[in-house]
C-alpha cells in the first residue's frame, strides 16, 4: 500500500482506543476524535510548501515561514464535520468545501446530495476529511467530484481506514495519499469495518 501514511504515535493509539470502546460517551467520542485530527494534520502538513520572508523581532531581523498554498479541507458530510475544528484551529486562513455523501445500506454505493466547493481548487491544497473509508465508494467519489472541478493536489484524511477502502484508492486514485490513524482488518458483509468503532457519524452526533 504505496499511497497509505499511517499516523502513529501513543496519545492517537490510547485516543483510537477510546473510539473504539463501546461505553464511549459521545462527547468522550468527539474529544479522543479531534486529539487524532491534531496528529492528522500536523502530518499532512510536512508536505506543505514553505515561502522564506523576514520577521523582526525585538531584537533583529531574522528567517520565518509562511505556508505558500491556499489550503482547502472538505469534510464528508455529515461524520467529516467533526473533524474540521482541530483542521481550521491548526490551519486558520483554509477555506472549506463540502461534499454531503450518504452510503446506502443495501448497496454500500455512495449516494450524493451536497456540493460547495470553492472557486480556487485547481490553485489550492485540498484536504479531505472523513473519519472512516471503508469500501472508499464515499472517498472516491468525492475525490472524482473535486477532480472535475480542477483540483490537483489532493490528499485525504481518515481516522480509520479498511485495506479494501486503501485499495479502491490505489485502483480509481494512484495519485492520492491516504492518511489514516488506523489500518483495521477487514470489511464485514454489512460493509462496516473490523474491528473498527461502530458508525463514526452516529457515535459522534449521538444517532445510534
Ligand atoms: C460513513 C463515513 C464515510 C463512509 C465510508 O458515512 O463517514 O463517509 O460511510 O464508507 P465507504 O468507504 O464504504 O463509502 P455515512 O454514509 O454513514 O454517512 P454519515 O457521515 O452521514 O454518517
Amino acid at each position: 500500500m504505496k499511497n497509505l501514511v499511517l499516523v502513529e504515535n501513543p496519545l492517537v493509539k490510547r485516543d483510537i482506543t477510546y473510539l473504539r470502546d463501546e461505553h464511549t460517551r459521545e462527547y468522550q467520542f468527539r474529544l479522543a476524535l479531534e486529539r487524532i485530527a491534531y496528529s492528522l494534520v500536523i502530518e499532512i502538513s510536512k508536505k506543505f510548501k514553505l515561502h522564506e520572508v523576514d520577521v523582526k523581532t525585538p531584537l533583529e531581523i531574522t528567517k520565518g515561514y509562511k505556508i505558500e498554498q491556499q489550503i482547502i479541507l472538505v469534510p464528508v458530510l455529515r461524520a467529516g464535520l467533526s473533524m474540521v475544528s482541530s483542521f481550521i484551529n491548526m490551519i486558520p486562513y483554509a477555506k472549506v468545501g463540502h461534499i454531503g455523501l450518504r452510503r446506502d445500506e443495501k448497496t454500500l454505493q455512495p449516494i450524493d446530495y451536497y456540493y460547495k466547493t470553492p472557486r480556487d481548487l485547481d490553485t489550492s491544497k485540498v484536504i479531505v476529511i472523513d473519519p472512516m473509508l471503508a469500501t472508499g465508494g464515499s472517498a472516491s467519489a468525492a475525490l472524482k467530484y473535486l477532480k472535475n472541478k480542477g483540483a490537483s493536489d489532493c490528499v485525504l484524511a481518515f481516522l480509520i481506514a479498511a485495506p479494501e477502502g486503501v485499495k479502491k484508492m490505489e485502483e480509481d486514485h494512484p495519485d492520492i495519499t491516504v492518511y489514516t490513524a488506523a489500518l483495521d482488518r477487514e470489511l464485514n458483509e454489512s460493509g462496516f469495518i473490523l474491528p473498527g468503532l461502530g458508525d463514526a457519524g452516529d457515535r459522534t452526533f449521538g444517532t445510534l
